[in-house]
């Protein structure tokens, strides 16, 4: 059992690093192997538009893509994530997604109108979760990106689950993990009246998010 983890983040041990951590931290107890890499050290270049992966499945652009793709393919599960940067997936995600796209799928179109996509690696079974971290207090900047998400990954399913973990209200460096006194620091900021109840629900909130990734980190492995 693989687990294959890519973070979208620009920060290492930053929120979403944390909650990744988490969920592989479930899969290693249930014997998976796993492995993260961080799309920024990639060095994978824009899509160029030419649409050659559309007909072949191939990118002719020679870089890092390739490994990656060989990767997805082995994985029996795979996780996504991304801190919700104007209200999408940061930049460097995207760039990566729009690079696989006709690498990882092909687009048939539907009788009476649509579009589906189905996958060109390997129909195994594959579990995905995605992962979505943002400062905002409610989940709906994270709809469009979670638009996205379930069309691409949906497609390397073919049976697998599909989940998604997202944290809200999260701004600083590690602030899924802040002790009271840094939410209440972030309270007395913001001006808000309740530092106490604040700092509870933020804790409260956060201490949920990481219990769940850690349990469907387990049902990764299962
Ligand atoms: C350039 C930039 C844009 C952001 N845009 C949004 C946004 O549109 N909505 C939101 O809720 N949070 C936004 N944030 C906050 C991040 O989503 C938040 O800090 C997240 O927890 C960072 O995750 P990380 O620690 O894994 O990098 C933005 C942060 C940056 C740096």
């Amino acid at each position: 059992m693989k687990v294959f983890a890519v973070n979208g983040s620009f920060r290492k041990e930053g929120n979403t690093d944390i909650i990744i951590d988490k969920l592989l931290e479930g899969a290693k107890s249930g014997g998976a192997e796993v492995e993260k890499v961080f799309v920024d050290d990639l060095h994978i270049n824009s899509c160029q538009g030419c649409l050659e992966c559309r007909q072949e499945g191939v990118c002719r652009q020679e870089d890092g893509l390739g490994g990656i793709v060989a990767k997805i393919e082995e994985a029996d599960a795979i996780i996504v994530g991304s801190p919700i940067y104007g209200n999408y997936m940061t930049g460097q995600l995207k760039i990566l997604l729009d690079r696989l796209m006709g690498v990882i799928s092909r687009i048939t179109y539907v009788p009476g109108g649509g579009i589906k996509s189905i996958t060109r690696l390997n129909p195994k079974k594959r579990n995905v979760i995605s992962v979505l971290t943002a400062g905002a207090p409610t989940p709906e900047c994270a709809d469009d990106t979670l638009k996205l998400l379930r069309r691409m990954l949906g497609s390397l399913t073919n049976g697998g689950f599909m989940e998604e973990v997202i944290a809200v209200g999260i701004n600083a460096k590690g602030a899924i993990v802040f002790p009271k006194e840094e939410w209440i620091l972030a309270a007395r900021k913001y001006g808000v009246g309740d530092t106490e109840s604040y700092a509870e629900k933020a804790m409260d909130r956060n201490r949920d998010v990481l219990e769940r990734a850690y349990e469907l980190g387990q049902k990764l492995a299962e």
